[in-house]
């Protein structure tokens, strides 16, 4: 199973990949600011990091905020 996206608000990693190259925003807390995720159980901020870091918006792994699982 693919997670793709921040189950909690329901947005998907590639919109929110969207929205940060149309912004230009490159920290979690910025994207935060103008797209609603991560404030639910915060399970997908490191997802979220990782494509902010990486441009990949499907992972076939766990990653916590310590790193892969
Ligand atoms: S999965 Fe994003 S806040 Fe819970």
């Amino acid at each position: 199973m693919l997670i793709d996206r921040c189950l909690c608000l329901g947005v998907t990693f590639r919109q929110l990949k969207e929205q940060a190259d149309r912004t230009a925003h490159t920290r979690l807390e910025d994207l935060q600011v103008v797209m609603p995720f991560g404030t639910g159980c915060g399970l997908c901020k490191p997802y979220v990091r990782e494509m902010l870091r990486t441009g990949v918006t499907e992972f076939d792994r766990i990653i916590t905020d310590s790193g892969d699982a």
